[in-house]
C-alpha cells in the first residue's frame, strides 16, 4: 500500500538577502505577486494537491508569516460594518484551520537539507512534499496535484524537473537521466550546482519534492556540500544507490523564479496580465513605455 501525502514542508527560514533591503522587516515570502503573497500561492497550491498539514521551518523575523495565516478579527468586524463582504472572503481564504500549520525554527542557516531536516519530528514516517515558495508554477493543474497522481503510480522520491538554459545549470541541482522526452524519468545521478561545463544534463531540479521518510535519516549524517551547505539533493541522491526509486517529473506549467529580482518581476507583470480588473490598463501602460523607450533609442 502507498501512502497518501498529506504532509509538506515549506522552508522559508531564508535571509532573503536578494530582496534588502525590504527583507530588513518583511519576510521575503510575504512580498506580494499583484495582492497576494508568495506563501498563498504556495499554501493553495499544496491544498490543491491534498495536503492538510503544513509544517514551516522558519528562524527569527518571520513572525509577519504566522499573524498572515492567523485570523485578523479586528480587521474580519471592520469590514463586516461596512458591508465588504467581497473581501471578508478574500480574507477567509487565507484563514487556517488551527493546528493545521506547525512552525519549527532552524536556528541556524546550514542549508536546505538542514532545514528539511529541522521538520522531522512532524514528519515522522510518512512520505511528504516539500514545496520552495520561491518557485512560484502556474498552469492548468497545479505542479504538486501533478506530482501527487504520478507518485500513486511509482511511489519512491520524486523532483520537479525542467529544462534550463546550458549557461544557467550551475543555479541549481541538475539530474542525470537517460535520453527521453517521457514526463517521468528515472534519475541515475543528480548534481547540486555542477561547476560550469560539468553539468550531466539541463534537466534542473524545481523546488517540489515529494520524498521518502528515508530522505530525512539520511540528513541525519549529511556532510556539507556545494556551497558548505547541507544539502537536500544529496540526501536524495543517496536513496538513487538506496532503492533506485527516484524520479524527475517534468511538469506542466510555468515556472517563475520569484527568488530572483528579475524572475519576481516577470511573475509580478504575468500575474497582472492575467487579471481581467489590471489586464487592459497594464496591457496599454507596457505597450506605450516600449514605444517610447524605442522611439529614443
Ligand atoms: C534549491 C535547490 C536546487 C534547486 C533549486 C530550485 O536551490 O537546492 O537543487 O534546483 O532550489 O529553485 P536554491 O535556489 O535554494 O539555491
Amino acid at each position: 500500500m502507498r501512502y497518501k501525502v498529506t504532509k509538506a514542508i515549506f522552508p522559508v527560514a531564508g535571509l532573503g538577502t536578494r530582496f534588502l533591503p525590504a527583507t530588513k522587516s518583511i519576510p521575503k515570502e510575504i512580498l506580494t505577486l499583484v495582492d497576494r503573497p508568495l506563501i498563498q500561492y504556495a499554501i493553495d497550491e499544496a491544498r490543491a494537491a491534498g495536503i492538510t498539514e503544513f509544517v514551516f521551518v522558519t528562524s527569527r523575523g518571520k513572525s509577519a508569516l504566522e499573524d498572515y495565516f492567523d485570523r485578523a478579527p479586528e480587521l474580519e468586524s471592520a469590514l463586516k460594518e461596512k458591508n465588504k463582504s467581497e473581501l471578508l472572503t478574500l480574507l477567509e481564504a487565507t484563514n487556517m484551520e488551527s493546528g493545521a500549520i506547525a512552525y519549527v525554527r532552524q536556528n541556524q542557516a546550514l542549508g536546505l537539507g538542514h532545514a528539511v531536516w529541522c521538520a522531522r519530528h512532524l514528519i515522522g514516517d510518512e512520505p511528504f512534499a516539500v514545496i520552495l515558495p520561491d518557485d512560484v508554477i502556474t498552469g492548468e493543474e497545479p505542479c504538486l496535484k501533478q506530482m501527487v497522481e504520478a507518485y500513486a503510480e511509482l511511489g519512491g522520491n520524486m523532483v520537479a524537473a525542467m529544462e534550463v538554459a546550458t549557461d544557467k545549470a550551475s543555479a541549481y541541482g541538475i539530474l542525470d537521466v537517460p535520453p527521453s522526452v517521457s514526463r517521468c524519468l528515472p534519475v541515475r545521478g543528480m548534481v547540486e550546482k555542477p561547476a560550469a561545463g560539468t553539468a550531466p544534463s539541463n534537466l534542473a531540479i524545481i523546488g517540489r519534492y515529494i520524498l521518502t521518510p528515508q530522505v530525512l535519516r539520511n540528513l541525519d549524517g549529511q556532510q556539507r556540500g556545494a556551497g558548505g551547505e547541507i544539502q537536500l539533493t544529496d540526501a536524495i541522491a543517496q536513496e538513487i544507490r538506496n532503492s533506485d526509486n527516484v524520479h524527475g517529473y517534468r511538469f506542466s506549467g510555468q515556472r517563475f523564479d520569484c527568488g530572483s529580482k528579475a524572475g519576481y518581476l516577470q511573475a509580478t507583470v504575468a500575474f497582472a496580465l492575467s487579471r481581467p480588473d489590471l489586464r487592459d490598463e497594464l496591457e496599454a501602460y507596457l505597450q506605450e513605455l516600449l514605444a517610447t523607450r524605442q522611439a529614443a533609442q
